[in-house]
């Protein structure tokens, strides 16, 4: 076997010695260094990521099935991003984490690399770096929090949005919000409901890019442990037959997981995260790709936000396996997955224990699916919207705009008792996009007016250049692109302006001229932020649109596995 390795540990003379040497403080014996394929394990493990917080443990299973398939482990760390803490978005850091994955990897003696992915971000930024230099590459997810219970009832991080508006009407007292925090919250892993988090990991799954199973085992579950074993196994054979990224991440992978993603009702940032991967490994694909409805795939999945379960539901059901053998004639099964097998494989024989969890494309959950695509004068490059997630009456929709020029502005007005807003109003906000904010913060499903909320209304047209949490649910336009900051027609809208949602043509239309737009245009002034400095002078200068997957241009492909230069 070539190993790349075997360019460090493998060379005699003082080079050599130095690549060994100082290994073996750590007490590693000098048999290790013979030819055992080297092995990667990228840990995202980080207090400050409570999602993520149990991750030294799973690393200790994937070490043992390296072991034990002949492979000689090396565990190190990339900068983690928890959402919960991480200020002021982690979407600013996905792209810098997938900078320090990608030059982590190629710096160092690996044949091979596991990543351990868990909250929202850590998902697609080590993919994105992976791909970027191409080895044999499998993922271990972190697995999903048990169900929360709260006073008799099953709760997960959707509730929270809920909590958060009868908390802010009165309905519940603060005591009570308080309550249901470790509630919440009762178990180690990642948001319980079809979040970005899970989302991701079904992704990885649907892709084949992980073992069965990897997107649902709970985290509190021993056999998420089995899974990491076998993973740290699994990728010691991957690198003996040279089994790499860009093997298993064809167009029919990517593809695959547009369908699942539909099928499960994912989160919309996925098709931000898919795109930046598919631009990494080189795949093309556009936000076009993710238009599902012409296949007819209709939600399969019964799980929050857009149904009732939860993901521990969702694996005693059958899980991502059970759900795939559903949408067989619309998969590409011959897509090659880590087993080196046709992916069907890893789903055909898989049962269905449940079917108010995972139903059936002849009696699905809902016949509306997906993540759809909207174009029109108000998003020229597109915006998206999850119909599943959405108010059915609100779905085609016209109202008066009520307009927020920054996140700033929105927090300041948007419970002022004389902001001309009724529930037939479209709330607007601006300059929360990738430059303009800069970063995407997850903004975009903005609270419900607390007047209209005391009239009890629980949902309305929103419109951002801004993206939403996962878990988030609500009649909201995201991702409109191009973004307010740099010129976008989002920026000339104005209080009163008339729009014009209609989800089932997919348009998005501000009812103005084109005179009209080209005149305010003219006398637009940009009220995004200016970085001077940093990281995010360097991301504000390079991130592309929402509708290219927000990478930094500099990023797009790879730079393979070699190192070019060496100094020893
Ligand atoms: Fe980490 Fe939801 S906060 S997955």
């Amino acid at each position: 076997m070539n190993l790349r390795s075997s360019n460090w540990f493998g060379r005699t003379g003082k080079d050599g010695f130095i690549y060994r040497a100082w290994m073996k403080n750590q007490g590693i014996p000098a048999h290790e260094f013979h030819g055992k394929p080297v092995i990667g394990i990228c840990n995202t493990w980080s207090e400050l990521t409570p999602c993520n917080a149990h991750f030294r443990e799973l690393a200790e299973s994937v070490k043992h099935g390296i072991y034990e398939a002949g492979g000689f482990p090396v565990e190190f760390p990339v900068m983690s991003l928890g959402e919960t803490l991480i200020k002021p978005t982690a979407m600013l850091y996905r792209n810098l984490v997938s900078m320090d994955v990608e030059e982590s990897i190629r710096a160092n003696p690996m044949d091979g690399v596991v990543l351990l992915c868990g909250c929202d971000k850590t998902t697609p930024a080590l993919l994105m770096g992976a791909c970027s230099v191409d080895l044999p590459t499998i993922v271990v997810s972190g697995g999903a929090m048990l169900t929360g219970k709260f006073r008799g009832h099953d709760i997960g991080t959707s509730d929270l949005w809920r909590f958060a508006e009868d908390q802010r009407s009165g309905k519940i007292s603060q005591g009570d919000f308080e309550d249901a925090e470790a509630c919440m919250a009762r178990s180690r892993g990642h948001c319980a409901v079809m979040g970005t988090a899970s989302t991701m990991a079904s992704m990885t799954e649907a892709l084949g890019l992980s073992l069965v199973d990897n997107a649902a085992i709970p985290a509190a579950d021993s056999r998420r442990k089995v899974l990491a074993h076998l993973s740290g196994m699994r990728i010691v054979d991957m690198v003996k037959e040279n089994l790499k990224l860009s093997a298993i991440l064809t167009r029919a992978a990517f593809e695959n997981a547009i369908i699942t993603n539909a099928a499960i009702g994912g989160s919309t940032n996925f098709i931000i995260h898919l795109l930046a991967i598919a631009g990494r490994i080189g795949v093309p694909l556009t936000m076009d790709d993710f238009d599902t409805h012409l296949k007819k795939i209709p939600l399969i999945a019964n799980l929050q936000p857009s149904g009732k379960y939860f993901m521990e539901d969702l694996y005693y059901a059958g899980g991502i396996p059970a759900l795939m053998k559903e949408l067989d004639a619309f998969l590409q099964g011959n897509a090659i997955a880590v087993s080196g097998k046709p992916i069907s494989d890893q789903y055909k024989n898989s049962v269905c224990y449940n079917r108010d969890v995972i139903g059936t494309i002849d009696h699905p959950f809902n016949q509306v699916a997906g993540i759809s695509v909207l174009k029109g004068n108000l998003c020229e490059d597109g915006a998206v919207i999850k119909p599943s997630a959405a108010s059915p009456d609100l779905l085609q929709h016209a109202g008066k705009a009520i307009v927020f020029e920054n996140v700033e502005d929105y927090k300041a007005r948007i419970d002022d008792p004389e902001l001309g807003v009724d529930e037939s109003s479209v709330l607007v906000l601006k300059n929360v996009g990738p430059k303009g904010y800069p970063g995407m913060p997850e903004v975009g499903n903005m609270s419900i007016p607390k007047k209209l909320l005391k009239k009890g209304v629980t949902d309305m047209v929103r419109i951002s250049d801004g993206r939403m949490s996962g878990t988030g649910f609500g009649t909201v336009i995201l991702h409109v692109s191009p973004e307010a900051s740099i010129g976008g027609t989002l920026a000339i809208v104005q209080d009163g302006d008339l729009i014009t949602l209609d989800v089932l043509n997919k348009t998005l239309h501000v009812n103005l001229s084109e005179e009209e737009i080209a005149e305010r245009k003219k006398h637009l002034k940009s009220v995004a932020a200016v970085v001077s400095r940093g990281y995010t002078w360097l991301y504000q200068q390079h991130v592309e649109q929402a509708s290219q997957g927000a990478d930094l241009d500099f990023l797009k492909g790879g730079s393979g596995s070699e190192v070019v230069k060496d100094s020893h």
